[in-house]
């Protein structure tokens, strides 16, 4: 791995604990005016002191997001899909040339394993996996569950070992029961989504049980900024990721922070 390559990698997974929290803002992709993103440059502006990283499409990152910020940025480079439809079908939605003139720490985008656009998703990965060798770019693999998919640690743990064996440098996936079975079988850092918005609490339990369970991080969205303390709940997510903070600990913090 060269110079550039690791360095980026370091701005993403932050050197002190080895781990990451990073912002997921990118559901409008697929998903529209998703609730809590309305107005994204809102939401995240907040946020943006306590976010490793913010995961973004470059039509949010040039519109909604100061030029000034020092957040690295990691940009889905997937898309071409809506909630209309199967969402499968992603391709490549952003030149390299774009994201090195976007001056991002890394790339991202979605595969579909066992699902129709399987193949196409893990080509699109090993192009975007040439670039980012190319030109030194960490490339995130985002396990996507098609609906007929069970998010368990047989599916999960296939489809990560695939993107990692495909040259993924980092993956994202779900947590799941036997967890450490995926870490185990995936030769790099993985990190869980947040999912579905569900009670600070219990998504405070579900950061602490990944991380518990080997997880590198977190690159959760929904549970952040749809919480009605987005501030509290990124800080306390910080808490159980980079400081061991307990889950009671970390809760106590959100509601001290909201008041
Ligand atoms: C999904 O593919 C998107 O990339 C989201 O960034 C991802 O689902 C993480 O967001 P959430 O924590 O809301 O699930």
């Amino acid at each position: 791995m060269d110079w550039g390559m690791k360095n980026r990698l370091s701005r993403i997974l932050q050197p002190e604990s080895g781990r990451t929290v990073m912002l997921a803002v990118d559901h409008g992709y697929f998903l529209g005016p998703t609730s809590g993103l309305e107005k994204p440059g809102e939401t995240i502006a907040p946020l943006l002191p306590y976010a490793d990283s913010l995961m973004l499409t470059r039509g949010v990152l040039r519109n909604c997001v100061p030029p000034e910020t020092k957040t690295p940025i990691v940009l889905r480079i997937s898309g071409g899909t809506s909630i209309l439809k199967d969402l499968s079908g992603e391709g490549l939605t952003v030149s390299m040339d774009d994201a090195v003139r976007l001056n991002v720490s890394a790339i991202t985008l979605s595969i579909f394993v066992g699902a129709d656009g399987e193949r196409e998703t893990l080509l699109s990965l090993a192009e975007a996996v040439d670039w980012g060798e190319t030109y030194g770019f960490p490339v995130l693999a985002v396990t996507a569950v098609g609906k007929d998919m069970v998010r368990d640690a047989r599916y999960l743990g296939l489809a990560c070992r695939i993107a990692a064996e495909l040259g993924a440098h980092m993956v994202k996936t779900y947590f799941c029961d036997g967890f450490e079975n995926i870490v185990r079988d995936t030769p790099v850092p993985l990190v869980v989504a947040g999912g579905k918005k569900v009670p600070e609490k219990d998504a405070l339990q579900m950061a602490w049980n990944a991380i518990n369970a080997g997880a590198r991080g977190v690159d959760m969205g929904r549970n952040i900024f749809q919480s009605d303390c987005p501030s509290g709940m990124i800080q306390a997510v910080r808490g159980v990721v980079h400081n061991n903070m307990a889950v009671k600990e970390a809760f106590q913090l959100y509601r001290d922070i909201k008041g």
